[in-house]
């Protein structure tokens, strides 16, 4: 028997490759090293044959994506003696935000929209003892506030305008290529503030060791072997009443019911078109009903649940793989940034699984099994 080295994150993992020395305290949960799993019956149903894989970033520790990006974030934050870390968030920021400030022993202020953030994120960041800030406005009037404070306050902006956070999220990549060997042909992503695909491009970029523009600005690790020959086309889906790359201008009143990517002011909008350049992908964008529906299909399938935007970077690459413009035979893979738990009411608004009433007897239990038997 030989027993497994006890994984202890995603820093101490890929520590040659981030920004710490020997001497940081680490601040760390445990996050990354995901699960990829692969679709079974989802591919059976799309027009053509794929290797389709999940990234399954609901399964960090705060349940979304944020923890690969806030570990490194507050661990600088710490190291240069912050006490206080401030974010704008449509509510997974947040979380992530405050369990790690919570670990770290230190204050964190986040600023989320109005009646706007789904319940199981709002339940976390109280749990966690944030300062929240219930703002009138949206996310994108949170992030201009949280950096017009941040002028004002000794407090740590820890948004993904924060350098650190994309050198954290870029970890993702390494764990795909290493899983399956190769990169993907193509790798598919909800987009809202457009921070994790750019983060994803600087992580494969960094392991076929080629330039992109972003690292000119993000001093990230170049000059290593390449593990890999190549990257993948990176694509992006938004919701199309917030879909401000479809638009090719800044949208003022975003709406969609992912209310994760409700966001017409995305922050890293230049990284984002030279992502789109660099690496050969495009933008789309989906509607509120794809999004729903792609969710249940992978709940419902394949037993996997998500919470609607994570859900987009599915509903774009089925229809993307119908129509061709993603070829047979590809490798794809789309992340899933967060757990469906995140937002019970919107799940449970969309269910139509039955639920039958019965008293507690044996006959009536029985009944109700053989009726809903598959015929
Ligand atoms: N998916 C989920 C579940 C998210 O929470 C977010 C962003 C995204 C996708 C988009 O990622 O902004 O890097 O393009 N949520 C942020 C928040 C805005 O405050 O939690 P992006």
């Amino acid at each position: 028997m030989t027993f497994r080295t006890r994984y202890t994150g995603l820093i101490e993992h890929y520590r040659d490759r981030l920004p710490v020395s020997d001497d940081t305290r680490l601040i760390s949960l445990g996050e990354g090293n995901t699960p990829l799993i692969q679709l079974q019956n989802i591919s059976d149903l799309l027009d053509k044959k794929v290797d389709i894989y999940v990234k399954y970033e609901g399964l960090n520790p705060t349940g979304s994506f944020k923890d690969r990006g806030m570990t490194m974030a507050v661990t600088k934050a710490v190291e240069d003696g912050a006490k206080a870390i401030i974010c704008a968030s449509t509510g997974n920021t947040s979380a992530s935000a405050a369990a790690y400030a919570a670990r770290a022993g230190i204050t964190a202020f986040v600023l989320i929209p109005d009646g706007k953030i789904a319940q199981g994120k709002l339940a976390q960041a109280m749990m966690e003892g944030a300062v929240i800030l219930q703002i009138k406005g949206n996310f994108d009037d949170g992030m201009r506030l949280v950096k017009e404070v941040a002028d004002h306050a000794p407090v740590t902006i820890v948004n993904s305008i924060n350098p650190y956070r994309l050198q954290g999220q870029k970890t993702a990549a390494f764990e795909i290529v290493e899983e399956l060997g190769r990169a993907p042909d193509f790798h598919c992503l909800p987009v809202g503030n457009a921070g994790n695909i750019s983060a994803h491009w600087i992580g494969y970029s960094e392991y076929a060791n080629q330039e992109t523009s972003i690292c000119a600005l993000h001093k990230c690790e170049t000059g290593n072997k390449a593990i890999v020959d190549s990257r993948p086309k990176m694509v992006g889906y938004q919701a199309d009443g917030s879909a401000p790359f479809m638009r090719g201008e800044m949208v003022d009143n975003p709406e969609t019911v992912a209310t994760a990517i409700r966001i017409g002011h995305p922050q890293s909008w230049d990284f984002a078109l030279a992502v789109e350049k660099e690496s050969g992908g495009w933008f789309d964008e989906c509607s509120d009903e794809e999004i729903l529906a792609a969710q249940k299909l992978l709940a419902e399938k394949e037993g996997i649940f998500c919470e609607p935007a994570s859900a987009t970077s599915l509903a774009g690459a089925m229809r993307d793989i119908n129509s061709g413009k993603i070829p047979e035979g590809s490798v794809i893979v789309c992340t899933l940034t967060g757990h469906g738990l995140k937002d019970p009411d919107t799940a449970i608004k969309q269910s139509t699984a039955p639920v039958v009433k019965v008293d507690a007897q044996l006959e009536e239990v029985k009944t109700a099994i053989l009726d809903n038997l598959p015929k």
